[in-house]
């Protein structure tokens, strides 16, 4: 049986083959955060049914591929559609895609994600940065044997969320006016929106908002040594907060709305990067 090392490397082997393009960085697009693909050039598609050993796709408004494309001359792989906890797939597959995008020689990610607000200065379509994550999925992707050629048994994770990108993101959202809060993110594990005394734990604990994605993908990138910038879309008020039930349906018509900020932003974050 292939363990995850040749497993990863089958997968990057056939992308090679079929796309030849270099990205210098990659974005994991959030819940009705796909527009960026549309402003993206010269693009190409890969399914992630056609990729071997890749997980697939099952959540509705989640579409399954990688796409090569430009922006602002730069070479950039999204990821339109992730894999979440919820859905029954392990850690391991939950960040299978981190580890291929490393092993395309990407070490720059930038993840987005669709959340809940529990700090109340925010409102739903709130963009907030990133600076530190709370994982409260009671799991995560390094349990079990470790892959050296991956990266270390005991990674550092001092510095999940690049400072250095996060303060560079804010001189771009200042040069764009574009309107952004910073807080903590916790990941829960899902499908259910928490309840209300979740909520104020989870305040307690320190985090400004909740979601069910990112932590694993964010561990993973650490570890393989990859930089990480994370802007979460603030799409409804987490449960005891709004007085309103959630809607899966609203949160991605809310993250739509948001979509042409974040589009601009991640657009001008990537221009200016360092290469
Ligand atoms: N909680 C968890 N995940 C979410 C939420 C939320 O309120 N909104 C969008 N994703």
């Amino acid at each position: 049986m292939m363990n995850m090392y040749e497993k990863v490397m089958e997968s990057v082997d056939y992308i090679r083959r079929k796309i030849d393009r270099n990205p210098q960085v990659a974005v994991i697009l959030g819940s009705g955060l796909g527009n960026l693909v549309d402003i993206m050039e010269n693009k190409e598609y890969i399914s992630y049914e056609d990729i071997p050993n890749f997980p697939r796709s099952t959540v509705a408004g989640h579409e399954g591929k990688l796409v090569f494309g430009n922006l602002r001359g730069i070479e950039v792989l999204a990821m339109q559609g992730r894999f979440h906890y919820y859905e029954g797939y392990s850690m391991k597959e939950v960040t299978y895609p981190v580890y291929t995008m490393k092993k395309l020689g990407i070490n720059k990610l930038i993840i987005t994600n669709a959340c809940g607000g529990i700090n109340t200065s925010f409102s739903p379509g709130t963009l907030m940065l990133i600076k530190d994550f709370i994982n409260l999925m009671g799991d995560n992707p390094l349990i079990g044997h470790n892959d050296e050629r991956f990266g270390p048994r005991f990674p550092d994770m001092s510095e999940p969320f690049k400072l250095e990108w996060i303060e560079k993101a804010k001189r771009i959202a200042a040069q764009l006016g574009i309107g952004y809060g910073e807080g903590i993110y916790a990941g829960f594990m899902g499908p259910y929106y928490e309840t209300a005394a979740e909520i104020v734990s989870i305040g307690r604990m320190g985090a400004d908002a909740v979601g069910m994605s990112t932590v694993p993908e964010t561990i993973a990138a650490n570890y393989l040594g990859m930089e990480v910038l994370g802007i979460a879309c603030i799409t409804n008020m987490a449960t005891g907060i709004q007085k309103v039930k959630h809607s899966h349906e609203r949160v991605v018509e809310t993250a739509q709305k948001a979509s042409s900020n974040l589009c601009k932003w991640v657009e001008g974050i990537i221009e200016s990067m360092d290469l």
